[in-house]
């Protein structure tokens, strides 16, 4: 949304916007994680999430980001009545590749093969209610097929109309130029926040090299760098998917929570939120690195779309930045319990 992003117009409803991939469309410069509306999250509202999707887009936020193992498919359905009112005015993203056993809700399954792809996308549209996805990503990397196959297979769909855009999600920066070699990727999907910069190091500059958006995914750091939890194992329901993330329960959480203290300092001086500061902070490090970036944080309540994409609107002083640049690296525990399902633990 800065200089170097190359997204500086304004939508009607308030937030700029920002290509997404090469000679793509404009998107609102945030976009909407619709996953907690039905998946990972602990107990889900409905009636508030129908209220945010709309909210949402009031604003100028026009990129809804889903996935087909987000509930098993529960969230593709939730989402088809929002679309059916509003088509032309959204990007819909959605993603295949992870399936959860029925008897390991702890286990993943990752699928890239051609056959397989197939099927997904066959199965989203249907529960989508769609014609065609926007935006399709790869939503985690099985290394036993060549990403040739995998890109390859996108590719067909979007030559057969299902598909108009591709996207990869928590690829290296090998595999990320791999791919764009068969296919142009539009969209890396990656962790990316204040507490989760490894992308930095390799997988933001070859998207800049190649014109790819970056869509981080977690920006609030799952909500922790919002303050509105500590310990995810006694501040959270039973079926939240963070009791079982390293950095946020027992002596992590503590000492993770410490390094909230200067994002509440910036947080203060601007009259905002640590979960604003936090988005600011994405949005500005995109900026440095002179890639567009649409972050997606999720939530499920209208009040708090209005706060995290009012956040598109603080520009963080060097001096701030100064002062958040030394979180990340004393984060306390990997941000996935198994870093091979990451770029990181591949690059
Ligand atoms: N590609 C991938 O592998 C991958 C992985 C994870 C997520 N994603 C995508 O990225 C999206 C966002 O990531 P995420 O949901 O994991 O994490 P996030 O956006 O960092 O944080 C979401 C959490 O923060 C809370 N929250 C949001 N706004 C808030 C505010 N203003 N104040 C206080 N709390 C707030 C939400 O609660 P409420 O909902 O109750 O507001 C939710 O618990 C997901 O919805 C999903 O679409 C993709």
């Amino acid at each position: 949304m800065t200089e170097g992003t190359g997204g500086t117009s304004s939508t009607g409803g308030g937030i700029v916007t920002a290509p997404l991939g090469a000679g793509g469309p404009e998107v609102g410069v945030q976009g909407l994680g619709c996953m907690g509306m039905s998946f990972a999250y602990g107990p889900v509202d409905a009636d508030a999430s129908r209220a945010t999707l709309e909210r949402a887009l009031e604003l100028g936020v026009t990129l809804y980001d889903t996935a087909d193992v987000y509930g098993a498919g529960d969230n593709e359905r939730f989402l088809s009545p929002f679309l059916a009112a509003h088509r032309e005015e959204v990007v819909i993203a959605t993603k295949f590749a992870v399936l959860i056993p029925a008897d390991d809700p702890a286990g993943r399954v990752t699928r890239n093969d051609a056959p397989y792809i197939r099927q997904a996308v066959e199965a989203s549209l249907r529960r989508l209610d769609v014609d065609v996805i926007d935006l399709y990503y790869m939503h985690r990397r099985d290394v036993d097929v060549p990403i040739e196959e995998t890109v390859g297979a996108m590719a067909e769909l979007v030559r057969e109309g299902k598909v108009k855009q591709l996207g990869l999600s928590e690829v290296t920066a090998g595999e990320l130029r791999d791919a764009h070699a068969v296919h142009p990727i539009a969209a890396v999907q990656s962790e990316w926040s204040l507490f989760s910069r490894d992308i930095e190091a390799n997988v933001v500059p070859a998207a800049r090299d190649l014109g790819v958006t970056l869509v981080p995914y977690s920006p609030l750091g799952r909500g922790f760098l919002t303050g509105s939890f500590v310990d995810a194992g006694q501040d959270l329901t039973a079926d939240d998917f963070r009791r079982r993330m390293p950095r946020f329960t027992g002596e992590n959480a503590v000492a993770n929570a410490a390094l909230l203290a200067p994002v509440r300092a910036v947080a203060d001086a601007h009259g905002a939120t640590p979960g604003q500061i936090a988005l600011a902070w994405v949005q500005q490090r995109a900026a440095v690195h002179g890639l567009p970036v649409v972050p997606i944080p999720g939530t499920r309540k209208p009040s708090r779309v209005e706060e995290n994409t009012a956040a598109t609107r603080i520009t963080l002083t060097d001096a701030q930045l100064d002062l958040l640049e030394p979180i990340a690296d004393k984060v306390a525990g990997t941000r996935y319990p198994d870093m091979a399902f990451t770029s990181a633990g591949r690059e």
